[in-house]
This record gives C-alpha cells, sequence and structure tokens, in this order.
C-alpha cells in the first residue's frame, strides 16, 4: 500500500515521550543463561544490553502510560484534549480489553478512544500512518500514536537464537494538524506468505492455552533468523529508497533514517544503500536491543535534541507477518527546547 497526500493537512509529530525499565540484561547476564557470548551477540546484531520490565504487576499499559505521561509533563499538554490513542503492540496486558483502554483509563484521557495495531516490528510505522489519516480527514485534532512491547514476557530465555535479541520498552508522541511539516509520504507492505518466519504460535484461537502447548514452550516466540535477516536486508532498504525515489530526495537531503533496530548489519546496509554516513543514521540497538514496536519512538525520543524544524527523516521498519515499509516525515519542532 502507498500513499502520498499533497492536498490534505498533513499530520505532524509535535510531542514526544518514552518509558525504559530500569533492569538491565546485559551480553555478560545472558552468557549465564545460555550457550552465548558477547563477541558473538555484538558483532552479529550490534546488541550490548537490553532493559526488562521486571515487576509482576505491571506489563506493556503500564510502559505505554508513562511514555504518555512524559509527553504530556514535558509539553505541558492536558489528557483531556487527546481524541484518539492508537498503541502499536504484540505484547498487549490480555487479549482483550485493548491495551489502549487501559492506557485512556490510567493516563486520564476521558475524551479519547482507541484500539491496539498488531503487526509486529512495523506496528509503530503502521499506527503512524492510520493515526495521520484520522489528522488528515479532520476526524482528530490530538492523536497519541504509542509503541510499547513487553517482549521478555513471550522470549524464550532457554532458545538463545531469540533471547539475546529482545527488550521492554515504550514510545510515545503526539499527532497534530501542521500547515506545512509532518508525515510527507508512506509506503507499506505485507506478505503473510512468510508468516511462518517470525510467529507466536500459541495462546490464539488456532492453539488455545493447553498443558500441551506449555509443555512445549508454545507460548514463546519463534524465530528462524536467517531466512527474516535476508528478507529485512533486501526489504528495508528497498521500501526506502523507493519513498526516496518517489519523493525526488538523494541521501544529501535526508537528514536522518529512523530504522528499526532488528540487528545493525540490516541498519548498515539499508544506510549504505540510501547513500547515508553514519552520522545520520539513529542507533541505539546497542543500549535497548530489540524492543518491537518500540524502536521508532525511542530512536526520536534520544535524537531529540537533535531535531529542527524541516529536518527531512525516513522511518522505516521490517518485521513479523512479513510487515514492512518506510514513512517520509518533515520534522516540526525544535527538539532541544524539550531535551532533558
Ligand atoms: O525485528 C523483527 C525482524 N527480525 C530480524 O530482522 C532479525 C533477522 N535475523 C537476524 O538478525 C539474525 O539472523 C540473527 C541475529 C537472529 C542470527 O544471526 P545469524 O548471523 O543469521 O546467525 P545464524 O542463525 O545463521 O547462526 C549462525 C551460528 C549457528 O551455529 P552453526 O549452525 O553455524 O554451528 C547458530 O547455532 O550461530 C549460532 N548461534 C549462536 N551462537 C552463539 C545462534 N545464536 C547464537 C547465540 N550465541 N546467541
Amino acid at each position: 500500500m502507498s500513499t502520498s497526500s499533497s492536498s490534505q493537512p498533513r499530520a505532524a509529530i509535535t510531542a514526544m515521550g518514552h518509558f525504559l525499565p530500569e533492569k538491565r540484561l546485559t551480553n555478560a547476564d545472558l552468557e549465564q543463561i545460555v550457550d552465548t557470548d558477547d563477541e558473538w551477540i555484538r558483532t552479529r546484531t550490534g546488541i550490548e544490553e537490553r532493559r526488562i520490565l521486571d515487576d509482576p504487576d505491571k506489563a506493556t499499559a503500564y510502559m505505554a502510560s508513562q511514555a504518555a505521561e512524559e509527553l504530556f509533563q514535558k509539553h505541558d499538554i492536558d489528557p483531556a484534549t487527546i481524541d484518539l490513542i492508537i498503541v502499536a503492540t504484540i505484547t498487549p496486558d490480555m487479549e482483550f480489553p485493548s491495551t489502549a483502554c487501559l492506557v485512556q483509563d490510567s493516563i486520564g484521557a476521558q475524551n479519547a478512544w482507541g484500539f491496539d495495531l498488531a503487526a509486529a516490528c512495523s506496528g509503530f510505522l503502521f499506527a503512524l500512518t492510520n493515526g495521520a489519516s484520522f489528522i488528515e480527514s479532520g476526524r482528530a485534532k490530538r492523536v497519541l500514536v504509542i509503541g510499547a512491547d513487553t517482549m521478555s514476557a513471550i522470549t524464550d530465555y532457554e532458545d538463545r537464537s531469540t533471547c539475546i535479541l529482545f527488550g521492554d520498552a515504550a514510545g510515545a508522541v503526539l499527532l497534530e494538524p501542521h500547515d506545512t511539516y509532518g508525515l510527507q509520504d508512506t509506503v507499506h507492505y505485507s506478505d503473510g506468505a512468510h508468516a511462518d518466519l517470525l510467529t507466536l504460535p500459541a495462546g490464539g484461537s488456532l492453539n488455545p492455552a493447553s498443558h500441551e502447548t506449555v509443555d512445549q514452550r508454545l507460548h514463546y516466540l519463534k524465530q528462524d533468523g536467517r531466512p527474516v535477516f535476508r528478507h529485512a536486508v533486501t526489504g528495508m532498504a528497498d521500501v526506502c529508497v523507493e519513498i526516496m525515489e518517489r519523493n525526488d530526495l538523494t541521501g544529501d537531503d535526508v537528514d536522518f533514517l529512523v530504522p528499526h533496530q532488528a540487528n545493525k548489519r540490516i541498519i548498515d546496509a539499508t544506510a549504505n544503500r540510501m547513500g547515508l554516513s553514519s552520522d545520520k543514521v539513529m542507533l541505539n540497538i546497542h543500549r535497548y536491543g530489540n524492543t518491537t514496536a518500540a524502536t521508532v519512538p525511542l530512536c526520536l525520543n534520544d535524537w531529540q535534541a537533535e531535531l529542527k524544524p524541516g529536518h527531512n527523516l525516513v522511518l522505516t521498519t521490517f518485521g513479523g507477518g512479513l510487515t514492512w515499509g518506510a514513512s517520509y516525515l518533515t520534522w516540526a519542532y525544535d527538539g532541544a527546547e524539550y531535551d532533558s
């Protein structure tokens, strides 16, 4: 699916917040749990440590709410003015009610409606496009888009091929109408033919929870890493080149690439194809690992101080589904004013 809007109002990011749990899980910690080593993890993925939500009473809705609260506080925004909340997640607190409903109550957004969006690692980008459509059509004035995942809840800490990859976090952005800046173009893809490469097999309507599913550890994420890697390297780079060509952008025109953080090698290959130097690539995988729907808003939060009005950003993701995409966004405010 491709969209390009020119006559409608833009949907611009006008505020941001994020949440990272305190607990760090380092590569050295993982060496004590599975047969792995720091050198392998760093050279194959770029990851050095991840954050883990270590409180049995808290989960994705808590992290998403904390990210939203930070956004409200930093930008002096009244939660009652929010029209819509979209939470991108594959680790909702429970199947229903939606995480968006739990967040709506916890942040006091009494005038908002909301829903969850499940597109694995592409969740935030797909949610951003959805949220932007409500702004562009005039159906909403303030949309909260949150990417939040408690990956530690579905990670098998006996499987060395996946447990080294994932971490927990949340990032939130506010979308509002803007005359000039905001979401300029999006290109999104889904390919269910490769659904089996990255999946959570049990707990849904096909394989409801049973003693057998638990015994077989089917409530944990499974990934066939090598083919996913191959699809990700070509998919991410191709879609970024596609959105650059559609918008007559060269590498010189792009101020920042904001890539999903699954593997540094995938990010490097994408930046290479786009003709970008490393200083234009937002990279924090070494500190947080793969936080699924949270990686892109976490990057935006980390780079907030460097973002200026008019900057050209290309956001890109690749993940289970398979799902992937790119969005071309022009930045709307001076991030340095809100950096702390
Ligand atoms: O975010 C959603 C999308 N996901 C992605 O984009 C992830 C894409 N995939 C990847 O990033 C990579 O495939 C991984 C990081 C998951 C794995 O890296 P790889 O270079 O593809 O390794 P591999 O799976 O081909 O395994 C190479 C070797 C194997 O040993 P043999 O068969 O060559 O003897 C594995 O058993 O590395 C072994 N291995 C490990 N060794 C030490 C696998 N995991 C580990 C580990 N520590 N944690």
